[in-house]
C-alpha cells in the first residue's frame, strides 16, 4: 500500500528546524511595564510573579534587562498618586507616564516606547472613560483620550496604544496628533478587545478595576467575531498603524481571522490571566513553565501575530537564548 511518510521530516532536530514553518524570537516581543509614582520602588506584582511596580528613579533597572534581552519594545501603564472624576493626572505633564516616558527615551533613544491610552487607572470610579450617570459617554470620553495621548507623544513617545474601546477615538488621536505637529507617531489600536476575564491580574496590579457595573458596555462581547472584524476595519479607517487583539490565547481565531483579511501587522496581547495561570499552575509543579509558554507564544506567531505583548517577554527572550 503507498502512503505518505510524513514522519520522513521529523527524524531528527536538523530536519525539524529546516522546515520549520514559525519562529519566535525576542524581537516579536513587546513587554509591559508598571511605573508607579514614589522612590526606590521595586515591587514584584503579586498577580503577575517576576513583573514589578518601579518608580522613575529606579526604571532604568528594567530597561537594562529590556536590552539585554534583545527586547525592542516597551509599553507603559501607569499607577497614579491621584484619581479623580476626570482622570485628570492621565495628562498632567508631570504625570507618571510622562516622567516615564522622558526618562526611558532618554537613557535608550531607540527603544520603541508605546504608551497605553485609557482612563480606568487615573479616574476614581475606575472606567475607561467620563461618566455620564452609570454610563461612559463616548464623545467626551474623546476630549480627554486626545488630550492624554498628546500629552504622550509630547513627552517622547513613539506610539500610542488606546484601550479604551469608545467609538472614533483612533480617529480623533489621529487628528489632535497630526494638528498638533506629529504627524509621524504612530497608533496601535487595541481594535478587537474583548471584555474579558483574563483582565483579572491586571486590575489588581493597577489598581484600575471599576468600582460599580462592568466594562461590557465598551469592550467586546468574548462571544463574537463578525464584530471584530468591524472594530479592526474602522480602525484601519480611522488611521491605526497596527491593530490589535486582546486576549490571545482564546481568540487566536480572532487573530488568524484579522491575519487573513487585513494586510497590516497585527498584534496579540497575550493578557495578565493567560500569563498568571501558567505561573500558578507551574508553581505547583503541575507544568514545565518554559516549554509551555513558549509553545503558548509560538502558537500566537502561528495563528498570525506579528507582534506579541506579553509579560515574558524578558523570561522568554532568555530561554530561547539559551536554547540556541
Ligand atoms: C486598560 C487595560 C487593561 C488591560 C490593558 N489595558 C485592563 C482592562 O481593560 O480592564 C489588560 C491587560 C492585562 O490583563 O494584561 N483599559
Ligand atoms: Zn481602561
Amino acid at each position: 500500500m503507498l502512503y505518505k511518510r510524513h514522519r520522513r521530516l521529523r527524524k531528527n532536530t536538523a530536519i525539524r528546524e529546516l522546515v520549520r514553518e514559525t519562529t519566535i524570537s525576542s524581537k516579536d516581543f513587546i513587554y509591559p511595564i508598571f511605573v508607579i509614582e514614589g522612590e526606590n520602588i521595586k515591587k514584584e506584582i503579586p498577580t503577575i510573579p517576576g513583573n514589578y511596580h518601579v518608580s522613575v528613579d529606579r526604571l532604568h533597572e528594567i530597561l537594562e534587562e529590556v536590552i539585554d534581552c534583545g527586547v525592542n519594545g516597551v509599553m507603559f501603564f501607569g499607577l497614579p498618586e491621584h484619581k479623580d472624576e476626570c482622570g485628570s493626572s492621565a495628562f498632567d505633564k508631570d504625570g507618571i507616564i510622562q516622567k516615564a516616558v522622558r526618562k526611558a527615551k532618554e537613557l535608550y533613544p531607540e527603544l520603541w516606547v508605546i504608551t497605553d491610552v485609557c482612563m480606568c487607572e487615573y479616574t476614581d470610579h475606575g472606567h475607561c472613560g467620563i461618566l455620564h450617570g452609570h454610563e461612559v459617554d463616548n464623545d467626551k470620553t474623546l476630549e480627554f483620550l486626545g488630550k492624554i495621548a498628546l500629552s504622550h507623544v509630547e513627552a517622547g513617545a513613539d506610539m500610542v496604544a488606546p484601550s479604551d474601546m469608545m467609538d472614533g477615538r483612533v480617529a480623533y488621536i489621529r487628528d489632535v496628533l497630526d494638528s498638533n505637529g506629529f504627524k509621524d507617531v504612530s497608533i496601535m489600536a487595541y481594535s478587537a478587545k474583548y471584555s474579558s476575564a483574563f483582565y483579572g491580574p491586571f486590575r489588581e496590579a493597577a489598581n484600575s478595576a471599576p468600582k460599580f457595573g462592568d466594562r461590557k458596555s465598551y469592550q467586546m462581547d468574548p462571544a463574537n467575531i463578525n464584530e471584530a472584524m468591524r472594530e479592526i476595519e474602522s480602525d484601519i479607517e480611522e488611521g491605526a498603524d497596527i491593530i490589535m487583539v486582546k486576549p490571545a490565547l482564546s481568540y487566536l481565531d480572532v487573530v488568524r481571522w484579522a491575519r487573513d483579511r487585513y494586510d497590516y501587522p497585527v498584534a496579540a496581547y497575550s493578557v495578565s490571566g493567560e500569563f498568571a495561570m501558567v505561573k500558578a499552575a507551574a508553581s505547583f509543579g503541575f507544568i514545565n513553565e518554559k516549554a509551555i509558554a513558549l509553545e503558548m507564544l509560538l502558537s500566537m506567531k502561528r495563528a498570525g501575530a506579528d507582534i506579541i505583548i506579553t509579560y515574558y517577554a524578558l523570561e522568554a527572550s532568555r530561554w530561547l537564548r539559551e536554547d540556541l
